[in-house]
């Protein structure tokens, strides 16, 4: 989602620096972004000239030292909470004037990740939605300490510069998408491991009965099996509701490495 995320900065004008952490990973985001410029170049939703501009705003790099003078930043690095807080930490030290420092978690406390910071009330939850480019929504969650300037900042850059749609939530696991998507997606996920109904009639159920673009094992397989699992595991953690526990199916899926899309196979699969 990082790679999306700088992509629509870069659309919208913006300079870029996007950090990955190593070089191989650089080469992935620099084509995924190729990608998708492309296609949109194709579509006609941008000309070649703009799209050449957006590639050149972007800066690559493997150093996190290098979004040094940026007004802000915000992460997208993996659901995982030690590895998030040690970035919004070296953040805090490396851009002291930045307006807001944004996590794009879809499971990891607010609060959590600006405590392990000088300055918690400028860290807030930046939620983009997959995929980055085409969705036009981004949660804002504040945590208990987040201030009001911070909140406008984000909400600004998001609506003016973006021109995405801003719904705000508290600081509560799976904010207000994901609280209501995670469960449905473990019941489909129930259904088809219980034997009900194959995976491609769930998924048509969905598409075709309820005007889904997309049927929800399909859209867990594009959300990826391992960030499912870990905002499964956080609603569970924060409210004990057993709808919101991963199904066995699931756990073992991770466990070999099916993860969807990003895997190249999960409940389907997928080209690469
Ligand atoms: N990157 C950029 N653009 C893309 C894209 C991608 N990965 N995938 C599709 N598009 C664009 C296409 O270029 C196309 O644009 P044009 O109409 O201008 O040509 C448009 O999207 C539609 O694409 P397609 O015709 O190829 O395919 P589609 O109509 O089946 O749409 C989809 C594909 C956009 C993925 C659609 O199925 C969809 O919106 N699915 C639901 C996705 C969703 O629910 N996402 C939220 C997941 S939850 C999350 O992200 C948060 C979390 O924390 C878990």
């Amino acid at each position: 989602m990082g790679s999306g995320i700088a992509e629509v900065t870069a659309r919208a004008g913006a300079d870029v620096t996007l950090v990955e952490t190593d070089e191989a990973r650089v080469d992935r985001s620099r084509s995924a972004i190729d990608r998708s410029l492309a296609r949109a170049e194709r579509s006609g939703k941008l000309t070649a000239e703009e799209g050449a501009a957006a590639r050149e705003r972007i800066a690559f790099t493997t150093r996190l030292e290098d979004v040094e003078g940026a007004d802000a930043a915000i992460e997208a690095v993996i659901e995982d909470e030690r590895t998030k807080r040690d970035v919004f930490r070296r953040l805090d030290e490396i851009l002291p004037d930045a307006q807001f420092l944004g996590s794009n978690t879809s499971s990891v406390p607010i609060m959590k990740l600006g405590a392990g910071t000088r300055r918690p009330e400028r860290v807030l939850g930046m939620h983009f939605f997959n995929p980055v480019p085409v969705l036009p929504l981004v949660e804002i969650v504040r945590s208990i300490m987040t201030e009001q300037a911070a909140v406008d900042s984000a909400r600004a850059f998001a609506e003016e510069t973006l021109k995405k749609n801003c719904i705000e939530s508290q600081d509560r696991a799976g904010f207000i998408v994901n609280a209501l998507l995670i469960p449905y997606l473990l019941s489909a996920i129930r259904m088809y491991e219980s034997g009900f109904a194959s995976k491609e009639d769930i998924d048509r159920g969905m598409v075709l009965g309820c005007a889904h673009p997309m049927g929800p094992l399909a859209l867990a397989d594009l959300i990826g099996l391992d960030t499912l699992q870990a905002v499964a595991s956080s609603l569970y953690e924060e409210f004990r509701d057993p709808g919101s526990v991963a199904p066995p199916l699931l756990n073992r899926m991770v466990e070999a490495g099916l993860l969807g899309r990003k895997s190249g196979r999960g409940f389907y699969e997928h080209a690469r």
